[in-house]
């Protein structure tokens, strides 16, 4: 039957939701039937805080109070301040800062800075990586939405991605030792037109899969990079602040890159992104007609919201909080694993965390039908999960609640969890021997 709902919008992405969403607040978000659902991909892996956190909708109103929009060339203190405090927040060198909007955007406003920085325009990135859908960026979106696109960006290269559970080069099982990205550069190597600018990176790839990168592997990725005067983006729409129990994920490699990317968790709900790089790069860019102006860049009324996430994450401890309960819901989900058998893999950092539902341990066959039943059983009993992609299969859930989640909402999480998938199997067992 047709949905009614859909007689005005573009379908973006299939279809909708079957429900109409009244309010959301905290991990909870309640229908207009009033049906309450548990929200663990924090919206679109935005509400780091939880639903309409009252300090963004405070900011919010202050700033609607004094002023929310602006001409790009006037600055405001929200705007002032939230750089300087970004900067404050990442390690030398990276203390030039760009206000924008979304996480495409400031991936697309990194690549420009590295390409009129290098004057080159070759670029890397991960296969099952994803870093938006403006076309140039889209171009080394490996994990999707290529399919009816095209043409791509000239010199968009792929590096296979470090998927350990399913090696891309057939060669780790389990554990990567970064085969891949070794074979993976000499490939690049031999595409290359000598114009070799940037790769760009997620610490950990969550739309393509949840994959995990092995420590020391961007260590390694930095030093194939300087070794060809190539320049490291990171894409830490998700990871930072705080998701992976680090304030940012190149922590964990004491990597730092030349352009950093921000953006979903940083607006904590509110369309706000931004571009960190050195002075010597921006200083660099600018003297040779660096130009990215939006309609809202440098928009006082994001930035607010902006300070009032950066606020919260300090008082409320949030970064720790998260490697905790990541740490748990790892724990509760290898407890799920010891009795489901189809539940292949169970990997993740602080709280970013996937599972992979496979048809045989053995064989690892991807078990798509079976993700799809069981999202679709977890919805009806009230807890909303993605799957992602993991390979060229949908069978991997992913998990990115707020930070702010607690140990009671986990379990209820779990129980649901455990239940829709006791249910599907059952369902299925009993079609089978029917
Ligand atoms: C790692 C990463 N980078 C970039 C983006 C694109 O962000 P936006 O949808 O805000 O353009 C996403 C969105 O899912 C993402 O996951």
């Amino acid at each position: 039957m047709a949905d009614e709902r859909e007689r005005f919008l573009i379908r973006y992405a299939g279809g909708f939701a079957p429900f109409t969403v009244a309010r959301a607040e905290g991990a909870w978000v309640e229908t207009t039937d009033g049906r309450r659902i548990l929200d663990f991909t924090s919206g679109q892996i935005c509400s780091t805080l939880g639903h309409n956190h009252p300090r963004i909708a405070a900011a919010i109103r202050e700033s609607l109070d004094t002023v929310s929009h602006l001409n790009s060339w006037m600055l405001s203190e929200p705007v002032l301040e939230l750089a300087a405090r970004l900067a404050g927040l990442v390690p030398a060198p990276l203390d030039r800062v760009m206000l924008l909007n979304t996480g495409s955007e400031a991936n697309e406003v990194a690549l420009k800075l590295a390409k009129m920085h290098t004057g080159r325009w070759e670029i890397v990135g991960l296969t099952r990586s994803f870093h938006g859908l403006l076309s140039g960026i889209a171009s080394v979106n490996f994990s999707m939405a290529h399919a009816g696109f095209g043409p791509l960006l000239p010199g968009s290269f792929a590096l296979p991605a470090p998927y350990a559970y399913r090696c891309p080069v057939r060669h780790c099982d389990g554990a990567c030792d970064c085969t891949c990205l070794e074979t993976g550069f000499e490939l690049v190597d031999q595409q290359s037109v000598g114009s070799l600018c940037a790769v760009v990176a997620e610490p950990v790839l969550s739309a393509g899969g949840i994959i995990v990168p092995p420590g020391g592997y961007f260590r390694r990725l930095r030093e194939l990079c300087d070794a060809r005067g190539m320049l490291l983006v990171m894409d830490e729409a998700q990871t930072g602040f705080g998701r992976l129990g680090t304030m940012f994920g190149f922590e964990h490699d004491g990597v730092v890159p030349d352009l950093l990317a921000v953006s979903k968790t940083l607006g904590g709900g509110v369309p706000l992104a931004a571009t960190l790089t050195s002075e010597a790069i921006e200083d660099d860019c600018v003297g040779k007609g660096f130009l990215h102006v939006t309609s809202h860049v440098s928009d006082p009324l994001p930035a607010a919201a902006g300070l009032a996430v950066l606020d919260v994450i300090a008082e409320d401890g949030l970064v720790a909080r998260a490697e905790a309960r990541g740490a748990y819901l790892l724990a509760r989900l290898r407890e799920l694993q010891e009795r489901h058998e189809p539940i292949g893999d169970v990997r993740g950092r602080g709280l970013l965390v996937g599972l992979e539902l496979v048809t045989d341990r053995e064989t690892r066959e991807p078990a798509d039908a079976l993700g799809a039943a069981v999202t679709a059983e977890c919805l009806r009993r009230g807890l909303s999960m993605n799957i992602v992609r993991a390979g060229s299969s949908a069978n991997c859930f992913r998990m990115a609640p707020p930070l702010s989640i607690t140990e009671e909402e986990i379990d209820t999480a779990m129980e649901i969890l455990d239940e829709s998938l006791a249910a599907v199997l059952a369902g299925q067992a009993e079609a089978a021997a029917s």
